[in-house]
């Protein structure tokens, strides 16, 4: 590719996000900020800085109505835990219980979250959390390929602005989201990817082992990789 052709290829992407990003944040337009760019936002023409904080960042979104999920849901989900934690994980999105409380992971998936963390001498307070989508589709269905990409830019500026170490996805949504891949969960378990500056570990979602109650290794086998992980990094750090 000659100089003149990437640069408008490159163009055309930066063309291509801003009105993504203009259907989801009107006048504004939020970017993935390079490692020495910390923030960048650029609001038709003026620049100012994209929200500092997660909690600035969930007054901006929480109302949010951009699919019909916002219509159908009871409390809007943004995300729970440790806002400087390293180790940030994704689910997929929430559930009867989480619609309730607007807290992720507080049913039954959670309850067996709580104990793979407590396994591996984690609680809540070391991490933070949170899902693909924010609102709860209709009867737990599967996220729509539509309200993935409406949403993905909420999920992408949480990590943007909190930068962990260390993200774990759980379950395929999450790994399609964030690796654009869709190869099986058999296949990504248990295995790391960088991304972004950060290292990627897949594992089944806990949903999963409420409905193979035997698979329960295959998860405490992830979560003992996440400790090692972290205790590894920690060292670095
Ligand atoms: N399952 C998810 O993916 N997220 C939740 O918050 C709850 C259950």
């Amino acid at each position: 590719m000659t100089k003149d052709s990437s640069s408008s290829e490159q163009a055309r992407e930066l063309a291509a996000l801003y009105f993504r990003q203009q259907s989801l944040f009107e006048d504004e337009i939020y970017l993935p900020a390079p490692p020495e760019v910390k923030r960048l936002r650029v609001l038709r023409g003026a620049l100012t800085p994209l929200p500092q904080t997660l909690a600035e960042f969930e007054e901006q979104i929480h109302d949010c109505t951009r699919c019909s999920l916002g219509k159908t849901r009871t409390k809007f989900v943004f995300g729970a835990g440790n806002p400087n934690a390293e180790i940030v994980f994704v689910g997929e999105a929430p559930g009867r219980d989480e619609d309730l409380q607007g807290i992720p992971f507080v049913g039954r998936a959670g309850k067996l979250l709580d104990q793979l963390l407590t396994e591996i001498g984690f609680s809540r307070d070391d991490i933070y959390i949170c899902n693909v989508l924010k609102c709860r589709p209709p009867k737990n269905r599967d996220p729509e390929a539509t309200e993935i990409e409406i949403c993905k830019p909420y999920l992408l500026t949480q990590l943007s602005i909190m930068r962990p170490k260390i993200i774990v996805c759980l379950g395929r949504f999450a790994v399609q989201v964030l690796l654009g891949v869709k190869d099986s969960m058999k296949s990504m378990r248990g295995r790391m990817f960088p991304w972004e500056g950060a290292q990627v570990l897949v594992t089944y979602h806990t949903a999963y082992y409420l409905r193979n109650p035997n698979g329960i290794s295959f998860g405490q086998e992830d979560f003992a990789m996440l400790r090692r992980l972290y205790d590894d990094m920690k060292q670095a750090w």
